[in-house]
């Protein structure tokens, strides 16, 4: 059975990956890897997990001998306004971390790895509507330099030393279980809790800022499978561009006034608007859909039904109509 290391579990999509491949693939099969910020009880009490940070090779080499893992998941990142105030820790974490990622695969000849990619890739030099799989990449903050650089350096082994490598330009994904941990994209979930506490929301970026979105179980949905398409038939490895949905601030804020009509928001952009601005409106992700068959199931109308169910149990806070 195929054992699967999960580095960076703890964070907003480790929380909801993990007990997904813990309910395909077993739990005894799914070790998770936390690092200062703890796992939520009912992760640790499922299933074996361990500290590690991810810039640590020995450590790293001793759990995957020890757990005798086939495939790691590296989650463990700085993303991309965290990055901007600390541009040096996210190159350490990110490149650091995936080449300790990619060397223990190719030492320890594993099977496979899976490290995201994202729309950071992207810069202000890219066609921004629709924007093609194979693109310019000129971003223009850290964390884009470090994804592009993982990108390469993915192929890179995948080419060199044959380590089976994928990933995908994740887009903003929205969730409802672990607040996301620092990104440009964080006002497509924030919004929500505000709306159901407050009935009101400061937003960090223009209400006419379009960017390419995700809710979770698409993110999952994809990413498992990835992992698992046949090899022999993907052409691109580490480097997919994936979408499901494209909106701004305005158009999510008008889908939730749907069930919270005197909800209000505002606007007050401040240095993740630069960001925002820098990154597509839309995604060209047909070669996904023909290499691995990907297809979303979730528009903005289906998830901010989900969402704003989701946050209002969370928050034991009713909204009329929906809970
Ligand atoms: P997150 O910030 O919520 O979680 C990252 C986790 O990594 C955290 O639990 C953190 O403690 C851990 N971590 C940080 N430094 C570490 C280190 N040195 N060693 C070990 N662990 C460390 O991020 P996320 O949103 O879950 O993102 C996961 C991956 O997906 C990242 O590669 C990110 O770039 C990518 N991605 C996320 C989004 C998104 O919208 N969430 C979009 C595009 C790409
Ligand atoms: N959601 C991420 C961010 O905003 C995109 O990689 O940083």
């Amino acid at each position: 059975m195929k054992k699967i290391l999960v580095i960076g579990a703890a964070g907003q999509i480790g929380s909801e990956l993990t007990p997904a491949l813990r309910e395909k693939y077993g739990n005894e099969n799914v070790v998770l890897a936390y690092n200062r910020t703890p796992l939520p009880d009912d992760l640790a009490k499922a299933g074996p997990y361990v500290q590690l940070d991810v810039r640590n090779t020995d450590k790293f080499k001793e759990i995957c001998r020890e757990y005798n893992i086939s495939t790691i998941i590296n989650l463990a990142a700085i993303l991309s306004a965290k990055g901007e105030q600390d541009p040096l820790k996210a190159w350490d974490t990110n490149i650091n971390g995936l080449i300790n990622t990619l060397e223990v695969a190719r030492e320890l000849k594993l099977e496979k790895v899976f490290v995201p990619s994202s729309i950071a890739v992207f810069g202000p030099t890219t066609p921004r509507v629709n924007t093609p799989q194979d693109t310019i990449l000129q971003p223009t903050t850290m964390y884009g330099i470090t994804k592009v650089s993982g990108e390469l350096l993915g192929n890179y082994y995948f080419t060199k030393f044959g380590v089976d490598m994928r990933g995908m330009r994740y887009p903003g994904i929205i969730s409802s279980v672990t607040l996301p941990g620092g990104g440009t994209t964080d006002y497509a979930v924030e919004i929500f809790y505000e709306a159901v506490k407050n009935k009101y929301y400061n937003c960090f970026l223009k209400s006419d800022t379009r960017l390419p979105m995700m809710f979770m179980p698409d993110c999952i949905k994809a990413t498992i499978m990835l992992m698992e398409a046949d090899v022999t038939k993907l052409k691109h490895h580490s480097d997919f561009n994936v979408t499901a949905m494209s909106f701004t601030p305005e158009e999510l804020a008008a889908e939730i006034r749907k069930y919270i009509p005197d909800f209000k928001i505002e606007y007050n952009p401040d240095f993740r608007q630069a960001i925002a601005d820098s990154w597509p409106q839309s995604i060209d992700d047909s070669c996904a859909r023909e290499e691995w068959g990907w297809q979303p199931d979730y528009d903005l109308a289906r998830m901010t039904k989900e969402m704003l169910i989701a946050i209002s149990k969370k928050l034991q806070i009713p909204v009329p109509g929906l809970t």
